[in-house]
């Protein structure tokens, strides 16, 4: 990994994340550029598949900083986050020590609870000085996670510290770059928010989607890609219940590549919806004619723009 310093614009920090494959706009640029330069953490918040844990990578990437990822869910607690004991290590100590016969009560006290049996989880890990510079730390799909958590978090993103009570203060030299991201399946608290710089990364338009597809996908000709990107940004507009991110048109368009496709038609659609749907309720709200009344307006506003 090489290094990569900071990048010192807005410009520099759009170009940077072009490079390492990720389309950003100028909204997003900005506010990681902030983000960066203030060394405040950032907050995402989006639909699912819109590209805010891919924002974490690329920047490690970019940077050459090693990514520390935080994947929350429900009933995640300090022992997978921060850190613990390495129990059975401990254990073996006691009866090798035992073994051995006379015992140092205090001597295997302080090695049994030294950096040794110390299992450092990411939290911890983010901590601690890396190669290339400060990691970045990626929290990723926070609002999964319950309050209480949120809360330990809230302490750890204001002094970058951790209390190990059987230890010690461990403190970050220097912080890591932090990135949060939240799926929106529940509001994250304000206290939290106030910490972060805040972002709501959208679906993006044609224009974006396109220039994605043709980094992502490079094997989709002009036509497809267009249509593809067409097809996509009008579903969007219909009342689905789960509308298709990101993602989701690029795993459509390597699809439709594999079957050699060249351009869209109405069965070709039908027959790959379930690439770009993930509920039977959508793809039955989209089969059929509602397909080639979608597919009809895509064509006829490429033909006209
Ligand atoms: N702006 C973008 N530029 C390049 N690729 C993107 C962009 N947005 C999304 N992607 C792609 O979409 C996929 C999903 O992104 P991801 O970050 O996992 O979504 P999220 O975390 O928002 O659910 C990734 O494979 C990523 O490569
Ligand atoms: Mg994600």
């Amino acid at each position: 990994m090489s290094v990569t310093s900071l990048p010192a614009s807005i410009d520099e920090t759009q170009a940077l994340l072009e490079r390492a494959g990720y389309v950003s706009d100028r909204a997003l640029s900005t506010v990681l550029f902030l983000s960066l330069k203030l060394g405040r953490p950032l907050f995402l918040e989006g639909e699912a598949g819109v590209g805010k844990t891919e924002i974490a990578k690329v920047l490690s990437r970019a940077l050459g900083r090693k990514l520390i990822r935080l994947q929350c869910y429900e009933g995640l607690d300090i022992a997978s986050a921060v850190y613990e004991w390495n129990y059975a290590g401990q254990m073996m100590a006691i009866r090798l020590a035992e073994a051995g016969g006379t015992v140092d009560r205090d001597a295997l006290e302080s090695d049994l609870f030294s950096e040794r049996y110390l299992v450092r989880r990411p939290l911890l890990e983010a901590l601690q000085q890396q190669e290339g510079g400060p990691p970045i730390l990626l929290i990723d799909e926070l609002d999964r996670t319950d309050e209480a958590f949120e809360a330990f978090l809230l302490e750890i993103l204001s002094d970058f510290q951790v209390t190990v009570p059987e230890f010690g203060t461990i403190r970050a030299e220097a912080p890591p770059i932090v990135i949060v991201t939240s799926n929106r399946t529940r509001e994250i608290h304000d206290a939290l928010k106030r910490r972060c710089l805040y972002h709501w990364v959208g679906y993006p338009d044609a224009g974006r989607e396109l220039a994605i597809l043709s980094r992502r996908v490079p094997g989709a000709n002009e036509r497809l890609a267009r249509e593809v990107v067409g097809f996509v940004q009008a579903i969007r507009e219909k009342e689905l219940f789960k509308a298709p991110g990101v993602a989701e048109t690029l795993d459509w368009a390597q699809a439709l590549v594999e079957l050699d496709a060249v351009a869209l038609d109405p069965a070709l659609v039908g027959d790959t919806l379930g690439v770009l749907l993930k509920y039977q309720d959508d793809i039955a709200r989209m089969a059929g004619s509602e397909t080639k009344k979608v597919l009809d307006g895509v064509r006829a506003e490429l033909t006209m723009g």
